[in-house]
């Protein structure tokens, strides 16, 4: 559609006008927030498209609707992609978010009561692994497994010290904010050894494991579940990963079980990012989200932040920063000031309240996306050191914010427009 067109088309000015207002903070400020991403043109193109329109309850060629005949190649083209890119044997790309995607895995595997261990939410695991308020820690009875004091890592005897302890049903690996690589090959062992299906939700990974920049559950977890606009860039959404007989269980679980009818832009957007995800630039990019996180988690250690378990092996780190007196709160804040957006966040063993946190979370798959390299990192570590140093400080603010400004002015993530 041309830009005319679109404008022609624009009679919501209330609404346009929010539109644009993001568009234009999307370019200015520059994005650490570790999971999102900027998707492309073709992306976002095929979520604005007339497929909105169509019910699809079902799947591919057993659908309770009429008229399914091009919804229903776009869904073979999103699921055979998916099948390709991560070696599967069967996938589902049906799922409206990640969270849905955890609640067909589960169901697909235990009922209700059963018990799922998973990494505790303050040492950086997810909502949707068990906290009291989600359907899983409504539902289900749920342990945790933490990472260690000294180390700030998962300690993988530990783990299974737990699994041995509580005995789960389901043991579940995977995490929101967490910088190291991830033992599936341990954690499909100690699941064996204590009678558990492993479930791995690689949400944040997921365009990692894509690339072959981290090692893939694929073949070792009886589900994979992850979502598709983190480190993958495409809509927001989710996608399960299995063998072909759980898969059967699991298309159930998440229709009629827990979701309606399929949102067929959204997958047909899901089938442009896999595709997308198949070109070697997308490798390349992985690896240069990976390396730019190494490269910002050493300026910012070199400017006397402390870093959580020294380092990163992934597309994000946690920045612990009492030693500026603030809390996560405050620097997140003191950061927006200056155009740079990021998250509070706890740290292991945080004595601060989740509102509160000691930390903050980094990543780079947005900066880089927009095409940041390693060369930046130091600049950038420079601008928050800078900025935590003295927070509220109108030089150094006005500074720091001018200088973000004209390095996103020289990056535009759109170059033609959203
Ligand atoms: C590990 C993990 N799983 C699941 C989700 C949930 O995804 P959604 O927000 O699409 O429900 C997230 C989102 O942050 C996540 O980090």
């Amino acid at each position: 559609m041309s830009t005319r067109t679109q404008n022609a088309l624009r009679t919501d000015g209330a609404l346009w006008a929010a539109v644009d207002a993001e568009a234009a903070r999307e370019e200015r400020q520059l994005e650490l927030i570790a999971s999102e991403n900027h998707a492309s043109r073709e992306v976002m193109a095929a979520m604005g498209s007339v497929l909105t329109n169509k019910y699809a309850e079902g799947y591919p060629g057993r659908r309770y609707y009429g008229g399914c005949e091009h919804v229903d190649v776009v869904e073979d083209l999103a699921r055979e992609r998916a099948k390709q890119l991560f070696e599967a044997p069967a996938a589902n790309v049906q799922p409206h978010s990640g969270t849905q995607a955890n609640m067909a895995a589960i169901l697909a595997l235990v009922g209700p009561g059963a018990t799922i261990l998973s990494l505790s939410l303050d040492h950086g695991g997810h909502l949707s692994h068990g906290h009291p308020k989600n359907f899983t820690g409504i539902y289900f009875k749920i342990e945790s497994y933490g990472v260690e004091q000294a180390s700030e890592r998962i300690d993988m005897d530990r783990v299974r010290e737990r699994a041995l302890a509580v005995r789960p049903q389901i043991l579940l690996a995977g995490a929101s904010a967490y910088s190291r690589t991830l033992d599936f090959p341990a954690f499909a062992s100690i699941a064996r050894e204590c009678g558990a299906k492993l479930l791995v939700d690689m949400a944040h990974i997921a365009g990692l494991v894509a690339a072959k920049v981290h090692p893939t559950p694929v073949g070792h977890a009886d589900i994979v579940t992850m979502t598709t606009h983190k480190t993958l860039r495409g809509p927001r959404g989710g996608l399960v990963l299995s063998d072909a007989e759980t898969m059967k269980k699991v298309n159930s679980a998440l229709f009629p079980g827990v979701q309606g009818g399929p949102l067929m832009h959204v997958i047909a957007a899901k089938a442009v990012a896999l595709r997308e995800a198949q070109a070697p630039a997308f490798a390349d990019y992985q690896r240069r989200v990976v390396e730019n996180a190494r490269a910002l988690a050493a300026e910012l250690g070199a400017r006397g932040l402390r870093i959580v378990s020294g380092g990163t092996d992934n597309h994000l780190m946690l920045v612990d920063v009492s030693s500026t007196g603030l809390s996560g709160k405050q620097a997140e804040d003191a950061l927006g000031q200056v155009d740079l957006t990021c998250n509070k966040n706890l740290i292991p063993y945080d004595q601060k309240p989740p509102m509160q946190a000691s930390g903050i979370r980094l990543g780079t798959p947005a900066i880089t996306t927009r095409g940041l390299g390693v060369a930046h990192m130091a600049t950038l570590a420079g601008w928050i050191a800078d900025v935590l140093a003295k927070p509220g400080d109108e030089a150094v603010t006005q500074r720091v914010r001018g200088e973000v400004a004209e390095l996103a002015r020289a990056f535009p993530i759109y170059p033609h427009g959203a």
